[in-house]
């Protein structure tokens, strides 16, 4: 059988110098373990406005949709903020995005036990988290029409945005949450507001049918989203896959994320249909952007991106063990202590480099 094949679009900023130590892991992975990848490079955002004037080239776009997974760096940078809007190098991302039709965004909120400390919450309501936010990508009120700012008749103006969900966008974010789920605890919480919108009545109903037609196995609940938010800040272990709409999820996300620390440490993954050989379209990417104000100095902390790809070993790769390898080696050098600078508390110390931390992951997996 053919190899999976992995196309690597490092990007901008801190892109590149983090991806440098996940090329070293999937290095690592086929001397030691036999696992190799086809692994093919390109560009993205600012560095691919440089070589081409676009942030995204066409035979990129073609290859994306061809690989069993991406996986991207970060785009961006104050050098491209003087650019067109429709060159911008978030553009070449938000085309991968669209092109690829990744409906469903996991965001994992996972606490590592030597960063327990860290959270804004207290140790004893975070230690051990471990949950995933399903977001829908692709659709509502980020996208319904009719949208715009209009003028009133009074002389004022009104804004509007629309949001809009069908019974199939639904369902298919609904059948990815349900399948992760059962590949972790097989429980699944819905969150939306079916108390005052009728496109949240819709998601229920809509998540309700595929639960009694394809998951009755999974244990489903349902939970107003502002009843969600509090109950992440007030006792988040009771979740274990919360799927959501895409505004609700945009704020719920990032809501969780931070129970767990720094960005520097967080992972993410956007999924879409299975292709032809069963795998989802998949597009994997840390959480943070491209850190200009680090860039260039060694000090990005590069586990939002070994993560990042330790979930493409799971749910493209269907290579459970050798991600979960992988989670164990970071936390094994995050209870050594082995912090960059992003990780270090008030009591000081001496970070490690990006690469000192790439080594650190390498030694711990050997
Ligand atoms: P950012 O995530 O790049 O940085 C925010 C803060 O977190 C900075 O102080 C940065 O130094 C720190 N930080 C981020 N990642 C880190 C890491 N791995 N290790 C240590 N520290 C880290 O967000 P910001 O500053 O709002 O945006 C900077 C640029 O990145 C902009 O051009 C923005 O458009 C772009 N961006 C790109 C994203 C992407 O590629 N998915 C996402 C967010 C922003
Ligand atoms: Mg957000």
């Amino acid at each position: 059988m053919a190899n999976p094949s992995l196309l690597i679009l490092a990007g901008d900023g801190i892109g590149p110098e983090v991806m440098a130590e996940v090329k070293r892991i999937i290095g690592w992975f086929g001397e030691k373990r036999g696992v190799t990848f086809d692994v093919s490079e390109d560009l993205v955002g600012g560095a691919a406005y440089d070589a081409h004037g676009k942030p995204l080239a066409d035979e990129t776009m073609a290859k994306a949709q061809e690989v069993d997974a991406v996986l991207l760096g970060a785009v961006g940078g104050p050098k491209y903020d003087v650019l067109d809007f429709s060159v911008k190098p978030e553009r070449g991302l938000l085309r991968l995005r669209k092109e690829m039709d990744l409906y469903a965004n996991l965001r994992p909120a996972q606490c590592f036990d030597a960063l327990a400390d860290f959270s804004s919450l207290k140790r004893e309501i975070v230690a051990g988290l471990d949950i995933m936010i399903v977001r829908e990508l692709t659709s509502g009120v980020y996208f319904g029409e009719p949208r715009g700012i209009f003028p009133d008749n009074e002389g004022g103006r009104f804004g509007v945005n629309t949001q809009r969900y069908t019974t199939e966008e639904i369902r298919r974010v609904a059948r990815s949450a349900f399948e992760l789920a059962r590949r972790r605890n097989n429980r699944v919480c819905s969150m939306e507001k079916a108390n005052v919108m009728e496109s949240g009545i819709l998601w229920r109903e809509e998540v309700q049918w595929v639960h009694d037609n394809e998951y009755p196995d999974v244990e489903l609940s349902h939970m107003y989203a502002d009843n969600g938010a509090m109950q992440l800040v007030r006792w988040p272990r009771q979740f274990d896959v919360i799927v959501t709409d895409n505004l609700f999820g945009d704020i719920l996300s990032d809501c969780a994320a931070m129970l767990t620390g720094s960005l520097g440490m967080l992972p993410s993954a956007s999924l879409g249909a299975p292709m032809a050989n069963g795998r989802p379209k998949a597009l994997y990417e840390p959480v943070h952007g491209s850190a200009p104000d680090i860039a260039g100095q060694g000090k990005a902390n590069p586990i939002a991106c070994i993560l990042s790809f330790a979930m493409a070993l799971r749910y493209s790769f269907d290579m459970g063990e050798e991600a979960t390898r992988l989670e164990k080696a970071v936390e094994t050098v995050l209870a050594d202590g082995v912090r960059t600078a992003d990780l270090m508390g008030p009591e000081g110390g001496t970070p490690v480099s990006t690469s000192g931390m790439g080594d650190a992951v390498l030694a711990a997996l050997d």
